[in-house]
């Protein structure tokens, strides 16, 4: 049987977040709205980050990407979701729908090892304070973000590799608001049980390994610090307290979807919606209402576009253009 015979699905119907029609409005107000606060606020952290000298350091630089990272798991989903919920008929592409697949892996798993970077960034600053400088160098976080794309693209390609064979001949509903792996190899006229295995497997390995490299350091920080001044056990707290936060709640809802993907629950789309909206929104608010370092560079930086200039102060090229 030849490929163009067996995959008849040209596009699949998206049954969205919720049938309720009333409820249609108030999602597209809302989750605009969300929309737009991610982006501007990890778009500051990135401008901070990268234009503020005093905070070019790696961990800086992890959170700047981290950044990076939040727009894009916001944006392969997101955006299109909010436009459904003005339309009756949701539909995706066949293509449109296996793109979405590998964005959706390629950047939970580039998330994933990051956030293992950033633990273990604060892992050798607070246990390892003497050797810093030396072991957190410009060249281990460049290493670090390549690694973490590179593993992000790894666990795609084979997630993808599954997928892309099953032949999908009728059934074409998915019950989410974008095509979500469990569900959409729940379609196939084939007998998955195999493929979601390898799924299971693939994605639980990477979550589970991740997520225990990162519990693992979190303890031994926690452990480091109890034995030091209370002063470094506030301060460490603090800063660990976000961090426990985000893989929570990033973990969480990953974890429960991938490990019993067999039976999809109704609550599974919810959950999406965790790490497609509410961990981007995450970093945003802790980094910049709770972390005073952050919180100056952001009020220079905006003092300095907001005040008004000398001319001097305006760029050449610019200034030519204004006589
Ligand atoms: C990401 O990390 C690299 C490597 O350390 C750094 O040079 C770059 O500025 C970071 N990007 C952002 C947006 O912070």
């Amino acid at each position: 049987m030849d490929k163009v015979n067996s995959s008849v699905v040209s596009e699949f119907v998206l049954l969205g977040l919720s049938s309720s029609q009333e409820l249609q409005p108030f999602f597209f107000v809302f989750f605009s709205v969300l929309y737009v606060i991610i982006v501007l606020g990890n778009l500051l952290i990135i401008i901070t980050v990268t234009s503020d000298n005093s905070l070019h350091s790696p961990m800086y630089f992890l959170l700047g990407n981290l950044s990076f990272v939040d727009i894009c798991q916001a944006s392969f989903a997101t955006p299109k979701m909010i436009v459904d919920f003005l339309s009756e008929h949701k539909t995706i592409s066949f293509n449109g729908c296996i793109a979405q697949i590998f964005f959706i892996h390629l950047f939970t798993g580039g998330e994933m090892v990051l956030l293992v970077s950033m633990a273990y960034d604060r892992y050798v600053a607070i246990c390892k304070p003497l050797h810093y400088v030396v072991i957190m160098s410009q060249r281990t976080c460049t290493v670090l973000v390549i690694v973490s794309w590179a593993v992000g693209l790894v666990h795609t390609l084979s997630q993808l590799s599954f997928t892309v064979t099953l032949p999908f001949c009728g059934p074409n509903v998915v019950d989410s608001f974008f095509c979500d792996l469990p569900r959409v190899t729940k379609l196939a006229c084939l007998d998955s049980y195999i493929i979601e295995i390898l799924i299971v497997v693939n994605s639980g390995i990477l979550s589970v390994s991740t997520f225990s490299l990162l519990v693992g350091s979190y303890i031994i920080i926690l452990v480091t610090v109890w034995f030091k001044s209370s002063a470094a056990m506030a301060k460490a707290f603090s800063t660990l307290a976000a961090h426990i936060t985000v893989v929570i709640l990033f973990f969480g809802p990953c974890i429960f979807i991938y490990v019993w993907p067999f039976t999809t629950y109704p609550v599974d789309k919810l959950l999406a919606i965790f790490y497609t909206v509410f961990t981007p929104i995450l970093n945003p608010i802790i980094y910049t209402l709770r972390n005073r370092d952050m919180k100056a560079a952001m009020r220079n930086i905006m003092t300095y576009y907001l005040r008004p200039k000398k001319i001097s102060e305006i760029p050449l090229a610019v200034r030519s253009s204004l006589y």
